[in-house]
């Protein structure tokens, strides 16, 4: 039998605090809510949610989150417009399998989310980063290399960006939209954040541009109820659904996730996943002006924009090798993502990734402080960046 650890300590080594951690913590996962949910789910004695689903996605639960996207997005949001995934990283897989061959080019930005990198990967897409600012993807820097390349698809984390924390403004997200049609690429949206806005409303989602049969929005459950959920979204318009909801793998297996999809319907129904996410943003915020603090008082050469939502600090050590400081970094107990991992070219290698949403402000507070010695004078002289790419 296992022994009875802390259940952190099964992913994390014992007395690790992992800063570059991307999950909610333990705490915020919403197990009464969940509990209930299912309760009551199994109370309508309806077997109907065992049975294969629906293509699309249950009817209900379409609906209840039609409803509660339009007021989230302040836009009307048709149910027959969204269409059931086992979350974002599933939907961004599926349109993969079915819009793509290997071998064809992806644009993505520079940084972004490592892990819709290994998806890529999976596919054997070519991935080509564009440059980005303080206002997210730069379009016009879009624009020039789609003259010379034509990618089959461009994946964009438009608000609260893993790992950036930027926001893209409303100008851009209109350019883009236009140019996913004017040069027929896939605009694919990764919106997860978007709801998790602390001291800014986020300008109107990619979600409000999916009239344009060129452009998805994928979202999910995973930041705003459980990950453990693998339950999400997409949003498209109909010829584009028709594609995924007629491929062999929901013929064969039925719509994804009717299961967990009928338990959170009745979370959605009941206005329970709008006080979630109130909930999640008192208990965030805070945190997030914590790590602020925090990083000033023991990181004073660290440079960085304050997140204004989402879950990350993006932050520039000038010169320092954040991969060498990784490695230091672990001997001391604490850990990190270094920029490297959200390059597509092998730089911003004096970046890294720092999260406030797995830990209390403790636990944050001793993580920098451990970080802070990596970072003495000694260590600085091995830990010189080399790489001038960034
Ligand atoms: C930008 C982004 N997309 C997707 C995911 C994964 O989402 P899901 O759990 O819905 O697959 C994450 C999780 O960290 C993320 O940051």
């Amino acid at each position: 039998m296992l022994p009875s650890l802390p259940i952190t300590q099964i992913r994390l080594p014992p007395g690790m605090i992992d800063l570059g951690l991307g999950d909610p913590s333990f705490d915020l996962l919403p197990l009464d809510l969940l509990r209930q949910a299912a309760a009551d789910c199994f109370a309508r004695r309806d077997p109907a949610f065992l049975q294969y689903g629906l293509e699309q996605g249950n009817g209900h639960f379409r609906a209840a989150l039609a409803d509660f996207l339009s007021r989230a997005y302040d836009l009307p949001v048709d149910p027959d417009r969204l269409f059931v995934t086992g979350g974002a990283s599933g939907g961004l897989d599926l349109l993969c399998s079915l819009f793509t061959r290997p071998g064809e080019t992806v644009f993505v930005e520079e940084p972004t989310y490592f892990l819709a990198l290994r998806i890529f990967a999976d596919h054997g897409l070519q991935v080509i980063s564009i440059e980005t600012d303080a206002e997210g993807l730069i379009v016009e820097a879009l624009e020039d290399r789609l003259k010379e390349v034509r990618p089959r698809l461009t994946y964009v984390i438009p608000t609260f960006q893993n790992p950036s924390g930027r926001t893209l403004s409303i100008e851009r997200r209109a350019r883009l939209a236009e140019l996913a049609g004017e040069y027929d690429f896939l605009l694919v949206a990764d919106e997860v954040y978007h709801f998790l806005g602390y001291t800014r409303q986020p300008p109107t989602p990619i979600a409000g541009y999916t009239q344009n049969k060129n452009v998805i929005s994928l979202n999910s459950f995973s930041k705003i109820l459980a990950p453990g959920l693998r339950l999400g979204w997409l949003q498209a318009e109909p010829t584009l659904l028709q594609r995924l909801t007629g491929c062999g793998l929901l013929d064969s297996g039925g719509g994804l996730n009717p299961f967990t999809s009928a338990i959170v319907r009745e979370i959605v129904e009941r206005g329970g996943l709008a006080a979630n996410i109130e909930r999640l943003k008192t208990a965030y915020a805070p945190r997030l002006a914590f790590m602020d603090t925090a990083l000033r008082r023991y990181l004073p050469a660290a440079e960085y924009a304050r997140p204004e939502g989402g879950f990350f600090f993006w932050v520039r050590l000038p010169g320092i090798a954040t991969a060498a400081l990784r490695r230091q970094a672990q001997t001391h107990l604490v850990d990190l993502r270094p920029g490297v991992l959200f390059s597509s070219r092998n730089g911003l290698d004096d970046y890294l990734r720092l999260s406030f949403s797995f830990y209390p402000e403790a636990e944050i507070e001793a993580g920098l402080q451990r970080l802070a010695k990596c970072l003495s004078k000694e260590s600085e002289q091995s830990l010189q960046a080399t790489d001038k790419h960034r």
